[in-house]
């Protein structure tokens, strides 16, 4: 687990990222583009401030890391969510189920265009309860994620 500590002013956004996104970088670019974790994390960094959020990420590869992270996440003052399951977007109903019980909005994002990939990453879990889905555009896919979160924490409640 690797987590990523809290930079910025402004309503706090947690970045979750799951199982094998700590080894960006040195998967597939073709898939997931050529920026490690790090490098994203910092550019969201720089976005949270232009925004006027905060964020703190977490990457994990254990389901119960991302489920116990968005359980606690409202109880200590998140905001809202961007978060990429990895793999576990497609077979995790924990992770569904934690987002939904969450109680803040959660924009699912995902870096590769999952639906023009294998049949298998075509079925999304968690998806139905997000608040938003992002995919296809590499780590770009992250600020998108951003974005999207300011705009659902702007709106009226
Ligand atoms: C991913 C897509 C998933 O299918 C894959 O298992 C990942 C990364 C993406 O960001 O494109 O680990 O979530």
């Amino acid at each position: 687990m690797k987590t990523y500590p809290r930079t910025g002013q402004g309503p706090l956004v947690l970045v979750l990222h799951g199982p094998n996104l700590g080894a960006l970088g040195r998967r597939d670019p073709g898939h997931y583009g050529a920026l490690d974790l790090d490098q994203i994390m910092d550019r969201l960094a720089k976005l949270a401030g232009e925004l006027g959020l905060a964020v703190e990420g977490l990457q994990s590869d254990a389901e119960g890391d991302l489920v116990e992270a968005l359980l606690a996440a409202a109880g200590r003052g998140v905001a809202a969510a961007v978060c990429n399951p990895g793999a576990l977007a497609h077979t995790s109903y924990a992770v569904r189920d934690a987002v939904e019980a969450c109680g803040i909005p959660v924009v699912e994002v995902h870096l590769s265009n999952v639906h023009a990939r294998e049949r298998w990453r075509h079925h999304l879990a968690v998806a139905p309860v997000a608040a938003a889905v992002i995919a296809g555009m590499g780590p770009a896919s992250y600020d998108l994620g951003l974005r999207a979160a300011a705009d659902l924490l702007a709106r009226p409640a």
